[in-house]
Formats: C-alpha cells, sequence, structure tokens
C-alpha cells in the first residue's frame, strides 16, 4: 500500500491530475466545522471517514457521534466513524492501514481561548503532538495531501484591512492561537524540505450560523463565550443581557468589528480547497476564508434581533482583554484562485443560528415537545413550538421527532 501511494503522490508531482480521488479523512468530524464540512463533501461525491474524541461534541451511547448521523439524514450517504483520539497513534495508524486514504481535512483541535490561557500544556500537546501523529501516520501510508483549519487570530492585530495572506503573523495573544501559528510554522518546513507535501492552510474568520435544515450545528461540551451564541442565549430568554466588550473603539459605531462568515460557506470552502489540491502540487499555499465585509457588534445585534422578531438586551462594559478592534479578510486571493465566494448574507447567517437555537435548545442531546405530521404529501414538523412547514427540511426532520433525537 506505501509504494503504491508513493507512486500515485510522483504521479501528482508529475502535473497529472488526480481525478482519482475518493476518500477524505476528517478529524474532528464530529464537531462544529467538520460536520457541515461533511455534508458538503458527501454531496460533492467524497467518501469520508471521521474521527473524534469527543473532548468538544456529544458522543452516542454506542460511540456514535450524532452530529454525523444527522449529516447522513441530510445527504442521504454514510459516514465511516471512528471514535479516535489523535493522541493515540497506534488507533490512528490501524485506520490508515484498513483505508485506502486520498487526503486529510484536519479539524481537530481544541479552541478556547479562554481555557488555553490556564492550561497551556494540555493545549500545545492536544493541538500540535495530535497534528505531528497525523502527519506522521499520513507519511508513513504515503497520504501527503492535506487541509488544515488555521485561524485569522494567526494575524494578531492587523497593520492594513482588509487583511491579506501576506500580512506577518506570530504575534499572537493567546496559547489557542500561537498553536495555529506553531503548526503553520511547522508546515511550511516539512513543505520545504519534502516536496511529496501538498497542503493548504485556511484561516477561517469568524465562522456562524447553521446548516439550514436545522438539524446540525453548533453543540460544543465546554461552554462558549463566543457573541453569535451568547446573543442567540440571551433572545432565548436563558440569560438576562449580552455584555458588549468596548463602545469607544475607533469603528463605525465603538464596537468591535470583525468577518462573520456562514459555516456551509467555510464548508464548501474545503471543497475548493480540495479541488485545488488534485489539480496542482502546491506544497503549500495559505487562504482566508471570510466575506470580507466587516460587521461591527451593534451592527450583527441589530440584524439578530429583526431576522429572529426577539430583543437582545445589552449593556456596553468594559474592553476584554487581548480583543483586538477590527479584523476582516481580503477574500480576492480565494475568489483568483480556489474559485470561491462567502455567498449567504448577515441574516442567514443569524436566520439558520436561530433555526438550529430554537429547534434544539438541548443541542444533540433530545428535543422534547416535538410532533410531525404528513397530509397529502405534505409534511409538518413542530419542534419546541417551532414549525417547520412543507419545505425540504421537513421531511428529513420526521424521523428525529419520532426517536426523541
Ligand atoms: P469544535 O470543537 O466544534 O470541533 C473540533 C473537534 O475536534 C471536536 O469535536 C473535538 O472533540 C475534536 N477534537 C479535539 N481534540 C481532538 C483530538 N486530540 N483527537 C480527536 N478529536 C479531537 O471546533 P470547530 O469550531 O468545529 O473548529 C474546527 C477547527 O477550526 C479547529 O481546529 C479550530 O481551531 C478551527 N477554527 C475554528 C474557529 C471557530 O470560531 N469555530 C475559528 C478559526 C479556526
Ligand atoms: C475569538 C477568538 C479567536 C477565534 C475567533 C473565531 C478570542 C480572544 N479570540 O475571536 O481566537 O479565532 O473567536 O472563533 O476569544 N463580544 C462581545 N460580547 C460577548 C462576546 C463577544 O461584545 O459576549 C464581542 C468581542 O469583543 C468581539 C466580537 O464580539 O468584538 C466577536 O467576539 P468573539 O465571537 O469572541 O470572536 P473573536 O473575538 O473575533
Amino acid at each position: 500500500m506505501v509504494a503504491q501511494e508513493n507512486f500515485k503522490c510522483c504521479d501528482h508531482i508529475a502535473g497529472n491530475i488526480m481525478s482519482s480521488w475518493s476518500t477524505v479523512f476528517v478529524t474532528g468530524g464530529a464537531g462544529y466545522i467538520g460536520s457541515h464540512c461533511i455534508v458538503e463533501l458527501l454531496d460533492a461525491g467524497y467518501s469520508v471517514i471521521a474521527v473524534d474524541n469527543f473532548a468538544n461534541s456529544v458522543n452516542g451511547e454506542r460511540g456514535e457521534a450524532p452530529s454525523l448521523k444527522r449529516v447522513e439524514r441530510i445527504t442521504g450517504k454514510t459516514v465511516t466513524f471512528y471514535q479516535c483520539d489523535l493522541l493515540d497513534k497506534p488507533r490512528l495508524e490501524k485506520i490508515f492501514s484498513e483505508h485506502k486514504i486520498d487526503c486529510v481535512i484536519h479539524f481537530a483541535a481544541m479552541k478556547a481561548v479562554g481555557e488555553s490561557m490556564q492550561v497551556p500544556l494540555l493545549y500545545y500537546k492536544n493541538n500540535i503532538v495530535g497534528t505531528i501523529n497525523l502527519l506522521e501516520v499520513m507519511k508513513t501510508h504515503g497520504c501527503y495531501q492535506l487541509v488544515f483549519s488555521s485561524s485569522c487570530t494567526v494575524y494578531g492585530n492587523p497593520d492594513v484591512l482588509p487583511i491579506t495572506e501576506e500580512h506577518h503573523t506570530g504575534n499572537v495573544t493567546n496559547v489557542y492561537g500561537r498553536t495555529k501559528y506553531f503548526i503553520e510554522e511547522m508546515l511550511k518546513d516539512i513543505s520545504a524540505a519534502e516536496k511529496n507535501w501538498n497542503i493548504i492552510c485556511l484561516r477561517y474568520f469568524n465562522p456562524v450560523g447553521a446548516h439550514p435544515s436545522g438539524l446540525i450545528g453548533e453543540d460544543p461540551t465546554k461552554a462558549f463565550t463566543n457573541l453569535m451564541p451568547y446573543m442567540a442565549q440571551v433572545a432565548i430568554g436563558n440569560r438576562p443581557n449580552l455584555t458588549i466588550f468596548g463602545g469607544d473603539y475607533n469603528t463605525v459605531d465603538g464596537t468591535g468589528v470583525r468577518d462573520y462568515i456562514h459555516v456551509m460557506d467555510l464548508a464548501s470552502g474545503h471543497v475548493a480547497a480540495l479541488n485545488k489540491l488534485k489539480k496542482e502540487h502546491l506544497r503549500l499555499k495559505t487562504y482566508n476564508l471570510g466575506t470580507g465585509q466587516g460587521v461591527s457588534v451593534l451592527q450583527l445585534l441589530r440584524t439578530f434581533e429583526a431576522v429572529t422578531k426577539t430583543m437582545v438586551p445589552f449593556e456596553i462594559q468594559d474592553r476584554r482583554t487581548g480583543d483586538i478592534v477590527s479584523m476582516y479578510a481580503n477574500t480576492s486571493l480565494a475568489e483568483r484562485e480556489l474559485g470561491w465566494k462567502a455567498k449567504y448574507t448577515l441574516e442567514q447567517m443569524c436566520e439558520d443560528f436561530w433555526r438550529w437555537q430554537t429547534m434544539n435548545p438541548n443541542g444533540y442531546r433530545g428535543n422534547s415537545n416535538n410532533s410531525a405530521s404528513s397530509e397529502n404529501g405534505r409534511t409538518s414538523v413542530i419542534i419546541n413550538g417551532s414549525e417547520l412547514m412543507d419545505t425540504d427540511w421537513a421531511q428529513l426532520w420526521e424521523p428525529f421527532v419520532q426517536g426523541g433525537l
């Protein structure tokens, strides 16, 4: 198998288009971005083998991933899933031995900024050693095609906006961000030293939203502090108000500005990256995945209120330590070279996030108060008081309602 794969890689370097790729290995596949990306991969015709250790995602009773069960429902296709920790190299090795893997998308990481400052060693071990294990196993099996989940956090405080991929990196203010920066540097070194590697680093801006079906979304097992989930918690009545960190920044309305991107746009960015790797031997290339639009906290809040017809009470307090003022992407490189452009609007990000939130108040851990009925070919599903009527997605929900998933 190793010899075969090496031959394939040489073929690739020789410039042949690797149209025969079919199997993608996805680490962290049960997580937020991974699960949405798998929908796009399956829709694009790839077979998917996913692993996750459930450090930050919900596990089922038999070690299955409920998020991926729902992905199967959405796509009508199956996902091969293994509960596997990237720190468990022998297990990773075994999975690679049992499958012919063409390329890897590496999402698995711990990502809580605050937590990373409290337990830095855990973050360095999980994110960096996990990545080293993965790279070593890939190399042993002659698989050199990789898409890596990086973050705009590697830029630190921007000198110019919108920010391009050429902007210097490394001036990072937190441990989580430093793990991303170190891995990027490591990937640069190995791709310079070993010509077989073909790697794309994708620097995500601020992913939000959920699949429009409302079947999958973000359901971390650790507490989250990002803006949109917090805003939704206030809108749903679980928290009294939103604290806006700083109202005196030099921005359109004094509040911090970010580049929010719909998670389904991010997902399609990965398919575009795989298409690129298939066609060209890049060694290593980095792309921003954002919309290019800077949106302030207050602008997001007002859009969220209008779309969801809710009120989000807020109070403006001190700036959050380590926060940057404004960050948004120059996306022209991804547009030009990947043929990819974000297409979802801010309204759709809010609408889809809200659908996921209201239809799954307990995330993947089960719904209550649900019903479904079909009449004359029309399906109506009521989940926790929200009705999905006669839409493409209503029919997908029906079995989950019956099973109480
Ligand atoms: P997530 O926590 O929902 O998903 C990551 C998944 O990886 C989780 O299911 C977790 O259980 C798993 N995991 C962690 N360590 C593992 C290990 N050692 N072995 C196996 N599985 C492991 O996070 P996400 O938002 O989907 O992020 C995916 C990737 O994108 C991460 O690398 C993250 O750093 C990066 N990223 C995320 C954001 C964001 O805001 N969500 C922004 C920029 C970059
Ligand atoms: C955070 C992470 C970053 C990660 C990114 C994407 C930090 C310091 N950085 O960035 O590493 O790559 O998420 O997931 O956490 N805000 C409020 N009130 C809140 C929450 C946030 O006003 O309760 C404001 C923030 O000050 C900021 C904006 O909302 O201006 C977005 O914050 P957040 O969602 O936490 O993302 P980032 O700070 O961009």
